[in-house]
């Protein structure tokens, strides 16, 4: 084991950091020769199929539901075709209404969560094609779908899904690219994405070069019991994951919200024993995500800022600001995510937690 972990701690720190090279292998051979869409080998359907789909349902559990949810928002925006996320183990028992020309994918880094697979049996009962995104080759889930698309993150050891999971995020967005250009997405706006997705190992390195200044961050407030995570629109479900993250590693109650909903209620947690995360990069809603974060801070809560905004985002507007690039909007929920597995990672360290097997978890759950 020692000698697999190189110079790392943990294995979960070692694949943060191989994250680069996980998406550069997600992305290979995956863009046409005019580099103006992507291209899947796998997914067994034509462009007439793809045209006669109207509806597409996305199934999974745990840290592979919030990339069905980032795939829900990246292809409703840029394919415009009308998305549903389920998780895997309610669509099974709920029997819902699905249109016949409805797609399924399902999405599970092992390929074997018995939960995912019995979703993807029960839609393929129905008779509707399910395309499956796994990381584990060979696995059931891979074996039993009709098509779909391998992630090349190689093996995940750590139970807290990381590489594996902005792999999916990659492949949600090179596929919104490949259903927007069979529909209205121009030739111009897909190379702007493709040179989007070839920017991100990169974007992502720069982010890491940041890891000694997260981990000071992250051992500043390893303290707290509870803790809130804003974000919205595509930053909503990377809030949820920061805050899974966050309990499955270190124990720590935490939350994710849509930033607006939190006025809603969660803002009733807040004192100075409740720090909040806040996602609040460039873009439309910075300015109210900034004066969500005025509110917290105004009630004595603590705010650690992640933020490609440059100087719209004020250093003074946040207890700690983490900056990340700038980039087109298709990457930033995989640029935004690194830093919230770094935080948790850090704050389970510092609180002495064991980060690859955290107590009651399993890699893949198998019994449902
Ligand atoms: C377990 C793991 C989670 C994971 C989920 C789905 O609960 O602890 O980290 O996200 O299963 O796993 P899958 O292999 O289907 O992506």
């Amino acid at each position: 084991e020692e000698a697999e972990l190189g110079s790392f701690t943990h294995f979960m720190e070692k694949e943060i950091f191989e994250q680069p090279q996980a998406l550069e292998n997600a992305m290979r051979g995956r863009f046409s020769d005019d580099e103006s869409t992507a291209k899947f080998g796998g997914l067994n359907l034509d462009a007439r199929e793809w045209r006669q789909i109207d509806r597409i349902v996305f199934c999974g559990c745990g840290t592979a539901w919030h990339a069905c949810l980032v795939a829900e928002y990246l292809i409703e925006r840029y394919a415009r075709i009308p998305v549903e996320v389920e998780y895997a183990s309610e669509f099974r028992y709920r029997n819902a209404p699905l249109d016949k020309n409805a797609l399924f994918f399902v999405v599970s880094q092992s390929g074997e969560t018995i939960d995912t697979l019995e979703a993807l049996r029960e839609a393929q009962r129905k008779g509707f094609r399910v395309l499956g995104i796994t990381n584990g080759v060979g696995a059931t889930i891979a074996r039993e779908s009709d098509g779909g698309v391998y992630q090349h993150s190689g093996p995940e050891i750590g139970v807290a899904s990381t590489k594996a999971f902005t792999a999916q995020l990659l492949i949600s967005g090179m596929l919104s690219l490949y259903l927007g250009r069979m529909r209205d997405l121009s030739f111009g706006d897909g190379r702007e994405m493709v040179q989007a997705f070839k920017s991100v190992p990169g974007l992502v390195s720069q982010i890491l070069d940041q890891a000694d200044k997260i981990k000071a961050i992250a051992e500043r407030y390893a303290d707290h019991q509870d803790f809130l995570f804003l974000g919205r629109q595509s930053m909503f479900p990377i809030a949820l994951e920061g805050a899974l993250k966050l309990k499955e590693i270190s124990y720590i109650h935490a939350e994710g919200y849509p930033a607006a909903e939190m006025k809603h209620g969660p803002i009733a947690l807040i004192s100075e024993q409740c720090p909040s995360v806040v996602l609040s990069p460039h873009g439309d809603t910075l300015q109210k995500v900034l004066s969500n974060i005025a509110e917290t801070r105004a009630r004595k809560g603590r705010v650690i800022a992640i933020t490609s905004a440059g100087k719209d985002f004020p250093e003074t507007a946040a207890d700690d600001i983490i900056r990340i690039p700038s980039a087109h909007s298709c990457v930033m929920p995989i640029l935004a995510t690194i830093p919230l597995q770094l935080l948790a990672y850090h704050i389970a360290c510092k609180r002495g937690c064991d980060v690859d097997k955290p107590r009651n978890l399993a890699k893949s759950v198998t019994v449902e």
